[in-house]
C-alpha cells in the first residue's frame, strides 16, 4: 500500500506523492497522467506509450495497489498515495521466469506491446496460479495489442507461466535451430530501448502542427503566438529550411512543410515543428500556430480523379501516378472459347498498420559540427541522404543511428517526422526530441493502398485456365512514396501461382487527397491476390471440382512462363509442395462437413523489376575473443539480428555468446529499405560471404572481413525482354480455413508455408501466425476509411477492428523446404507472404458455409469473429 499521502497543492497544479517500486517519490503537478510522470519524470521505460491517452493498447500497463492497470488513463490525483509496481520492481528471479517464459516460446517480435502483457499476466497469475488457462489468458489480455505475434505463441508462454516453472532457454544455434530471439529476454522486460526511451542532457520536445484540410491554399503561417507560449523555445516552418523543401524515397515529391503560399494535399501534411521544454508544452503550442486556409474541393475519388480536371497535389500535374500493364497472347479470343468465364469486380479496403510504437525521432548536434539522429524507420541511408538534403548539407555531415524499432509492417519506410526534427534541433543546436502521438501516426504514414480489380477469367471444361484480363485502380493518396510500385508489384502478381496461357493486366496508381499510401506486409500482392482467389473459387464451382484440385491443376512448376513472362525456376515446385501438404488435412475437414476454405499464393522476395540489389556485412575477430558482425537491416520485431548470429554460428561455428551484431550506419553497407522480405534473405549472404573470406584469410584479429550478396540479375518490365526475371526469389503459401457451420466462427487455420530454407523455425512459425492474425482482420474486420473531405473515419486503435486474442483461432503453422536457387541456403523470404493467402481462404470458408461469394473487403461474417473487436 501507498505510504504517502497526496500534498497537491498550488494552482500550478503542485506535486503528488506516490510509492514507485517500494519507494516513495514525488513528481510535478503537470503532467497529463501517470504514463507522462512514469516516463518523462521517473526514468521508467518499462512501460511503454502506444496509444495515451487513449488506454486502447495496454502498452503502459503497470500493477496499481497490486491491479494491473493501463497508465495513461490515470491522473495524477488518482494515483496519488497509491503503490505503483513496474516490471523495473519485480522481484529478479520473478522478471528471470517471465523472459524465459516469452523468450523460450518465442512469444515476442518487437518487443513493444510485451511488457505491459507481463505486467498484467503477473496480476492475473498472482491470483489464479496454476488454474490460468489459455481462454483465460486470451479473455484478459482483450486490453492488449500485439500487432506482430497473433497471440498464439502469447498464450504458449502463459501456459508455461502456469505452470510455474523456468523454461530452459535454448542457445542459438547455426542454420535451422530453434534457438531463442536475439535480446528477446531483455525485450520481455522493456529493457531495450526504442527512440522514446532514449535520454539526453539538454532534452528538448518537438510536436507537428498538421493540416486542418484536405486540400487548401495556405495563405498564411502566423506562429507568433505558439512562439509566445511557456516553455517553447522555437517554431519552424518551410521558411526555416536551407536546403530542399521536398523528399521521397522514390520520387522527390513530399514537402516536410507546406509553405505559405502552397497548397495541403491530404490531413498529415506537417505547417510547422513546436519545440519546447517538455512535450505537453510543444503539443499545446501546435495549437496556436495560426493558418489561415483558402479551403479547395479534396479529390477523394481515385476512379474520377483519373480524368478530373484539377490536380490533387500541389505542382504536381496530373492524378496518375504510374500506370503498369503488360500483355501476352489473345484475352479477348481466349475468353470467347472458354468452358467457362467469370467477371468480378472486387474493392479492397485502406488499413492502417498500427504498428504498436508510433513514429520517434531523436537529433542531436554533435562537437564537431554534424548531426546525430536517432531514427526507427526503415532505410537508415534513405533517411540519412533526405535529411542532409533538407539541411542543405553534405551527407557527411549527417549520422543516422538505425534504433531496433516497435513494428514497422512498411510502414516505417517514408520519414515521418525525421526531417522536421532534425532541422528543428540543427537549427537550435540542441538535441530534440519529436514523438507522434497515436492520432497522428494515423494521420501522417502511408497505409496499404485500397484497390479496385476487375477481372475477366476463362478455363477450358477440365478447369485448365486460359486467360485472365485485370484491371486495378489503386488510391495512392497525395505523394508518390512507393505508391507506384504497390500497383505495379498487384500487377506483376494479378494471376497468382498459376499458369495463364494469355493475360493483359494494367494497373493504375492514382494521386487523391485521401489518407497516404504505400508500403504494407504483402505490397499489393494480398490485394491481387484476393481477386485471383475469388475467381479460381467461382471457376472451381463452375467446372465442378474442389477448390484444392482446380489450384493443383493450374499452379505453376519449374519451367512455366508466369504473368509477366518469368520462366519460373526450381523454387517454384514449392507451390505445389504447399497443396500436397496441405491435403490431408483439407480432406479431412471436407469429410467432416465442416465449411472450408483454401487460399494459394505467391511473394517476391527483394526488389527484383531490375533493381541493382547490393548488401554488404562485415564479419571482424577482436582480441578478447569476441567476434562482431555489422549489418545494416533494421531489426523490427522479425528477427534479423538472430538471422546473423545463426548464419555466423552456421559458418563459424562460434559461440554464439560470443557475437556482437551491429547495425553499422557509419559505412556503406547499403541495401536500401529492409523491405521486400530481403533482410533475412540477403543479410545471410553478405554474413555467409564475409565469414567465408574470414575463414580463407585464416581469421585474423581486427581485420573486417566484408561480404556482399547481389542481385543483379532481374529485368524490368520496360526492358523489352520476352521472358523478364522480374524477381530473383518468390516465397509460397497455402493456407485453409476452417469454420464451424452451426457457431459460423472460424474454428481453426492452417498455414502451410515454403520458406525455402527455415533458418530459425520458430522465429518463422511466429512470422506466420502474426501475418496470418493480420489477415484474418485483412479479411473479417480492418478498415481506415475516410469520408468525402479526405478525412479518416476511424481515430484510435480500438476503431480499427484488430482481433482481439480471444477472437484469435488456433493458428497452425507448417513449414516447407524447397530451396530458391541462387539463393543463401535455399532462403525464400517469408515475412511478406504471411497473408497473401488469407482473405481469399475466408471468403472460400464464407462461401462454403452460406452459398454467397463475396468481392469487398473486409467481408462481413455471418459469425461474430470480430464483433468484439469493433467496439
Ligand atoms: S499507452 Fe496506455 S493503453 Fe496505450
Ligand atoms: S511483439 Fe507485440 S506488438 Fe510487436
Amino acid at each position: 500500500m501507498a505510504e504517502t499521502l497526496v500534498t497537491q497543492s498550488s494552482q500550478d497544479r503542485g506535486t503528488f506523492q506516490f510509492t514507485l517500486n517500494g519507494r516513495p517519490v514525488e513528481v510535478k503537478g503537470d503532467h497529463p497522467h501517470l504514463l507522462s510522470a512514469l516516463r518523462e519524470e521517473l526514468g521508467v521505460t518499462s512501460a511503454k506509450d502506444g496509444c495515451s491517452p487513449s488506454g486502447q493498447c495496454g502498452c503502459c500497463t503497470v500493477l496499481i495497489d497490486g491491479k494491473a492497470s493501463v497508465s495513461c488513463l490515470m491522473s495524477l490525483e488518482k494515483a496519488a498515495g497509491k503503490s505503483i509496481t513496474t516490471l523495473e520492481g519485480f522481484d529478479p528471479a520473478e522478471r528471470e521466469r517471465f523472459a524465459a517464459a516469452f523468450a523460450s516460446t518465442g512469444a515476442l517480435q518487437c518487443g513493444f506491446c510485451t511488457p505491459g502483457i507481463v505486467v498484467r499476466l503477473k496480476a492475473l497469475l498472482d491470483k489464479k496460479g496454476s488454474d490460468l488457462t489459455r481462454e483465460d489468458a486470451a479473455r484478459h489480455l482483450g486490453a492488449h495489442l500485439c500487432r506482430c505475434t497473433g497471440y498464439t505463441k502469447i498464450l504458449d508462454a502463459v501456459e508455461v507461466l502456469a505452470k510455474g516453472e523456468t523454461p530452459e532457454v535454448s542457445a542459438l544455434g547455426g542454420v535451422g535451430s530453434r534457438g531463442i530471439k536475439y535480446e528477446s529476454l531483455a525485450h520481455a522486460l522493456g529493457d531495450c530501448g526504442y527512440v522514446d526511451d532514449l535520454r539526453v542532457p539538454g532534452l528538448l520536445h518537438g510536436a507537428l502542427r498538421l493540416a486542418d484540410h484536405a486540400r487548401a491554399k495556405v495563405r498564411g503561417i502566423d506562429v507568433s503566438a505558439a512562439l509566445a507560449s511557456p516553455g517553447v523555445q522555437g517554431v519552424f516552418t518551410a521558411a526555416d529550411v536551407p536546403g530542399n523543401l521536398r523528399v521521397g524515397i522514390i520520387n522527390t515529391d513530399w514537402p516536410i512543410f507546406i509553405p505559405e503560399g502552397g497548397q495541403t494535399a491530404y490531413l498529415g501534411d506537417v505547417l510547422a515543428i513546436v519545440v519546447a521544454d517538455s512535450r505537453q508544452a510543444a503539443r499545446e503550442a501546435t495549437k496556436l500556430v495560426d493558418v489561415t486556409y483558402e479551403p479547395l474541393r479534396p479529390i477523394t475519388d481515385p476512379v474520377s480523379a483519373i480524368e478530373d480536371p484539377e490536380d490533387a497535389v500541389w505542382e504536381l500535374e496530373g492524378n496518375v501516378l504510374s500506370r503498369s500493364e503488360y500483355r501476352r497472347g489473345d484475352v479477348d479470343a481466349a475468353l470467347a472459347s472458354s468452358a467457362h468465364t467469370v467477371h468480378e469486380v472486387f474493392q479492397t479496403q485502406r488499413v492502417e498498420h498500427a504498428f504498436l510504437e508510433p513514429e520517434s525521432t531523436l537529433a542531436v548536434p554533435q562537437e564537431d559540427g554534424s548531426l546525430k539522429v536517432f531514427s526507427g524507420g526503415q532505410g537508415a541511408w534513405d533517411d540519412r541522404d533526405q535529411i542532409a538534403s533538407v539541411l542543405g548539407v553534405g551527407t557527411e555531415r549527417v549520422v543516422v543511428e538505425q534504433i531496433s524499432n516497435g513494428g514497422a509492417f512498411g510502414g516505417k519506410e517514408d520519414m515521418a517526422n525525421q526531417a522536421q526534427t532534425a532541422l528543428a534541433s540543427w537549427l537550435l543546436g540542441r538535441p530534440v526530441k519529436c514523438t507522434l502521438s497515436r492520432e497522428e501516426s494515423f494521420l501522417l504514414h502511408p497505409k496499404r493502398h485500397p484497390v479496385r480489380l476487375e477481372y475477366w477469367a476463362g478455363c477450358d471444361s477440365e478447369g485448365l485456365l486460359t486467360a485472365l484480363k485485370a484491371r486495378m485502380i489503386g488510391d495512392s493518396g497525395p505523394y508518390a512514396s512507393v505508391g507506384m510500385k504497390v500497383l505495379e508489384r498487384a500487377a506483376g502478381h494479378a494471376s497468382g501461382p498459376y499458369v495463364l496461357p494469355s493475360i493483359d493486366v494494367e494497373s493504375v496508381a492514382v494521386r487523391t487527397n485521401n489518407p497516404m499510401c504505400g508500403a504494407f506486409r504483402g505490397f499489393g500482392a494480398n490485394q491481387a491476390q484476393f481477386a485471383m482467389e475469388g475467381v479460381i473459387d467461382r471457376l472451381a464451382e463452375k467446372v465442378g471440382i474442389s477448390g484444392w484440385e482446380m489450384r493443383a491443376r493450374n499452379v505453376v512448376h519449374p519451367g512455366v512462363v508466369w504473368g509477366p513472362g518469368q520462366i519460373m525456376d526450381d523454387g517454384c515446385a514449392g507451390a505445389m509442395a504447399c497443396l500436397e501438404e496441405i491435403k490431408p488435412a483439407y480432406e479431412e475437414a471436407v469429410a467432416a462437413g465442416r465449411a472450408v476454405g483454401l487460399g494459394l499464393g505467391l511473394k517476391n522476395a527483394g526488389l527484383g523489376n531490375g533493381f541493382l540489389e547490393i548488401a554488404k556485412a562485415v564479419v571482424r575477430f577482436e582480441e578478447d575473443g569476441t567476434v562482431e558482425v555489422r549489418h545494416c537491416w533494421t531489426e523490427m520485431g522479425q528477427g534479423i539480428h538472430t538471422v546473423v548470429r545463426q548464419v555466423a554460428v552456421e559458418e563459424l561455428g562460434v559461440d554464439p555468446d560470443a557475437l556482437r551484431v551491429v547495425v553499422d550506419t557509419t559505412r556503406e553497407l547499403g541495401a536500401g529499405q529492409t523491405t521486400g522480405s530481403r533482410g533475412t534473405l540477403m543479410g545471410a549472404g553478405t554474413v555467409a560471404d564475409a565469414c567465408r573470406r574470414a575463414d580463407e584469410d585464416g581469421r585474423r584479429t581486427g581485420v573486417d572481413y566484408v561480404g556482399e550478396h547481389r542481385v543483379d540479375w532481374t529485368n524490368s518490365l520496360d526492358e523489352g525482354v520476352e521472358n523478364p526475371t522480374i524477381h530473383s526469389a518468390f516465397s509460397y503459401a497455402a493456407q485453409m480455413v476452417v469454420i464451424d457451420r452451426e457457431s459460423g466462427k472460424i474454428e481453426k487455420v492452417l498455414a502451410v508455408h515454403d520458406v525455402g530454407r527455415a533458418v530459425n523455425p520458430m522465429l518463422c512459425e511466429g512470422q506466420i501466425q502474426g501475418a496470418v492474425h493480420m489477415g484474418l482482420g485483412y479479411a473479417l474486420s480492418e478498415e481506415f476509411p475516410s469520408d468525402a473531405e479526405g478525412r479518416p473515419l476511424k481515430t484510435t486503435l480500438r476503431g480499427l477492428g484488430i482481433l482481439r486474442p480471444k477472437d484469435v483461432p488456433p493458428i497452425e503453422a507448417v513449414l516447407v523446404e524447397v530451396p530458391q536457387p541462387r539463393a543463401p541456403y535455399g532462403i525464400k523470404g517469408m515475412g511478406e507472404i504471411g497473408l497473401v493467402p488469407t482473405a481469399g481462404a475466408v471468403a472460400a470458408a464464407l462461401h462454403d458455409l452460406d452459398g454467397e461469394w463475396r468481392s469487398t473487403l473486409p467481408m462481413s461474417s455471418s459469425g461474430d469473429a470480430h464483433e468484439d473487436a469493433e467496439g
